[in-house]
């Protein structure tokens, strides 16, 4: 495993990231429902293989990674730098609305009561004393960020979180952020499909600010074939994406065509092709990546030794500039 630090703080994580929004299970990741016991085994199988690194969220599945998660993490704590998420509750106490999903009402708040509570209920969630890593998880309009950061310092200070990251936003947002405390990093969505968050990359060189990138695999549908031509049931994460529609879908199944001969060349998945193309974007970008499979994360892990050259990397980007979405 290689390891970078959060930003400018002390923290070292893996440059391999676990998501955990899969842990939320539900109707958004219909497939699978993981047992605590089986989350525990992954934590376990993750440390194995030097990833100590896991990102999860207060509305994945509506408070349920967290809880699985926080059972997990009994005897496993030290092993774990341990991320989530505030800005998003379905408390319903105010705030703007965001979406529906699995029947609650999801709000966003970026009041510093509102973070403050945000914060309370995850630690609560996962009987956890601290939170490393606290992630704003969507940008407000209606708050400022200095009255947002502001409490986040003020966490800090009482030892109830120790770094904070931005995510969903952009490079005016960090620098709004940034004058009130460290951003020590952000979480962005950036595929070899969608490259808008490039344009952000010279903010964070600037900031000394981790780029964290999720979506990297498109939620599956740049894993190969198979994903992209399964028919998602309605409320699946997987169903709403572009690709699982045409006309993006037949594009994507065309960039396999393309792609498929280089996984041939280097002896690697199609996952490890696109994640392998991703981590050369940015020298110090995290890659992100949704587990609920030991398979899955092993094979990840391969990428950090899989070397494609400059000429083939031109040749993916240039293959999926036919489908950017
Ligand atoms: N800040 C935000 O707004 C935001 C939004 C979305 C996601 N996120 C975070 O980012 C994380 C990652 O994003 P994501 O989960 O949406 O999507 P993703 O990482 O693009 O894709 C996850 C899917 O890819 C599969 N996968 C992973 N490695 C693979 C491999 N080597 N070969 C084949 N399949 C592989 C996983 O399989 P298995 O599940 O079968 O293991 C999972 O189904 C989330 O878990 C969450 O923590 C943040």
């Amino acid at each position: 495993m290689k390891y970078q630090n959060l930003g400018k703080t002390e923290i070292k994580v893996s440059r391999i990231s676990f998501g955990a929004w899969g842990l939320g299970g539900g109707n958004v990741w219909s497939d699978m429902s993981i047992s605590v016991k089986e989350t525990g085994e992954l934590l376990d199988y993750a440390s194995d293989l030097g990833i100590n690194y896991i990102d999860t969220a207060p509305v994945y599945g509506i408070g349920t990674s967290e809880m699985i998660l926080g059972k997990a993490l009994k005897g496993r704590r030290d092993r774990f730098i341990v991320q989530t998420k505030c800005s998003l509750n379905w408390r319903n106490e105010g705030g703007e609305f965001e979406y529906v999903r699995d029947g609650y009402t999801v709000m966003k708040d970026h009041h510093a009561s509102a973070i403050r509570k945000d914060v309370e209920d995850s630690l609560l969630r996962m009987d956890l004393d601290c939170i490393d890593s606290m992630v704003v998880h969507r940008m407000s309009s209606v708050v400022s960020p200095e009255e947002t950061m502001n409490e986040l310092q003020e966490l800090i200070k009482e030892g109830k979180i120790r770094a904070v990251l931005l995510s969903n936003s952009a490079s005016e947002d960090l620098k709004e952020y940034a004058k009130y405390g460290i951003v020590a990093g952000v979480q962005e969505k950036f595929s070899l499909l969608s490259q808008n968050q490039r344009r952000y990359f010279e903010t964070c060189r600037e900031y000394g600010s981790m780029f964290q990138a999720y979506g990297i695999l498109e939620e599956g549908g740049l894993t190969g074939r198979k994903i992209v031509e399964t028919q998602w049931p309605e409320g699946d994460v997987r169903s709403t994406r572009v690709w699982s529609k045409e006309p993006v879908r037949s594009a994507v199944l065309a960039l396999f065509d393309e792609l498929e001969p280089l996984c041939g060349k280097y002896g690697c998945s199609m996952a490890n092709l696109v994640q392998a193309w991703t981590l050369k974007q940015y020298e110090d970008l995290n890659l992100l990546t949704g587990f609920r499979r030991r398979e899955t994360m092993a094979d990840t892990v391969k990428v950090l030794d899989l070397e494609i050259s400059d000429d083939d990397l031109a040749l993916i980007t240039a293959a999926a500039d036919k489908t950017q979405l």
